[in-house]
């Protein structure tokens, strides 16, 4: 058993839907163990400065279902620099603060996994971003209600689509990553994908709206934002240029997808990773992210957990095209 006294916590990089009940579970776990726990506002930004708040249990009362973050958070430059992460390390040391959890995505880890080479202070990582862009967990924190999110709202534009005999575009969010398009493409019964993983993806859509059925009153194509053409805008000129009988239009859903009151799921599997994760420290585990996977909690090294690109399934991508028939 590692002694810990006291717990920096952070949220850093995009917001995800989810990251207050991860906190609030770690805030109470550690209480629950004896832990002081510091909230460190700001993710890195506010490491570097010393803008620490203690919690305790009534800090993190009537969070649970609350999207966005109470540590609030941002992308700092200054970290990237071992004058920055220099900075953060005197300020962590002067508040007694002996290890760190962070909640994030591919840049949180990245931080951490220099900070932890760097310097003595073993930390912890959750998975919370919209993107599921991370090994090491079937879900990250936020994606869930982000993807139900985007159903919802693709729901919607299917009933104007199919009022006006449209074509929609609708672009989602995914600057590296398709697995928010893929998932929603299929949930929403779209026509087409176009996912930053899978090239030539115009060339395919082209091709179903040269071959495909043309009885067809209202179409649905989901781009995700990162795909090879440049976005829904560019995709949307390129199907009016060759298809200019299609009533063309665009939707982009943007940064709706990152708000609201996290799903069941994720309020679930941040109190699980949330918890799991004090109890990591106090196991002596250093320099790791917390997952699930098949449904068991999962160590994964930071390196490991942003190192691959998570594998788009090729049946998911052949579904969308079965099923659009
Ligand atoms: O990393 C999550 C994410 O939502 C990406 O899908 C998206 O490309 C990016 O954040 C947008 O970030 P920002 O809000 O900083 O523009």
């Amino acid at each position: 058993m590692t002694q810990i006294k006291k717990i920096g916590l952070y949220t850093s990089g995009g917001d995800s839907p989810g990251m207050n009940a991860a906190i609030r579970a770690v805030v109470r776990t550690a209480i629950y163990y004896g832990i002081e726990v510091v909230g460190i506002r700001r993710g890195y930004e506010g490491m570097t400065k010393g803008d620490f708040i203690p919690m305790n249990r009534k800090s993190v009362s009537n969070i649970i279902q609350r999207g966005g973050t109470i540590l609030k958070t941002a992308r700092c430059d200054n970290f990237r620099t071992p004058e920055g992460r220099q900075q953060a390390y005197d300020q962590l040391k002067k508040h007694n603060i002996d290890a760190l959890v962070g909640i994030g995505g591919d840049g949180t880890f990245t931080g951490a996994k220099i900070f932890g080479a760097e310097f003595d202070m073993p930390i912890i990582g959750l998975p919370g971003t919209i993107d599921n862009d991370l090994m090491g967990t079937d879900f990250t924190i936020g994606y869930d209600t982000a993807i139900n999110t985007v159903v919802e709202a693709v729901d919607k534009i299917r009933d104007t689509a199919e009022s006006h005999d449209r074509l929609f575009i609708v672009e989602v969010m995914g600057r590296d990553s398709g697995l928010i398009a893929l998932r929603t493409g299929i949930a929403a019964g779209a026509e087409a994908i176009l996912i930053p993983e899978s090239k030539g993806g115009m060339d395919g859509l082209f091709n179903r709206l040269e071959n495909g059925r043309k009885d067809k009153t209202s179409r649905i194509v989901i781009v995700a934002e990162g795909e090879e053409a440049g976005g829904a805008f560019e995709v949307g000129r390129l199907v009016q240029e060759r298809f200019p009988h299609y009533d063309t239009r665009i939707s982009i859903l943007g940064h709706i997808q990152r708000g609201g009151a996290p799903s069941c799921m994720d309020r679930v599997l941040a109190s699980r990773v949330g918890a799991a994760a004090v109890e990591a420290l106090r196991d002596g585990h250093r320099n790791e992210m917390i997952g699930i996977i098949h449904n068991e909690i999962a160590y994964t090294p930071f390196e490991h957990a942003i190192k691959h690109h998570v594998e788009i399934n090729p049946n998911l991508l052949k579904l969308v095209e079965i099923l659009s028939m």
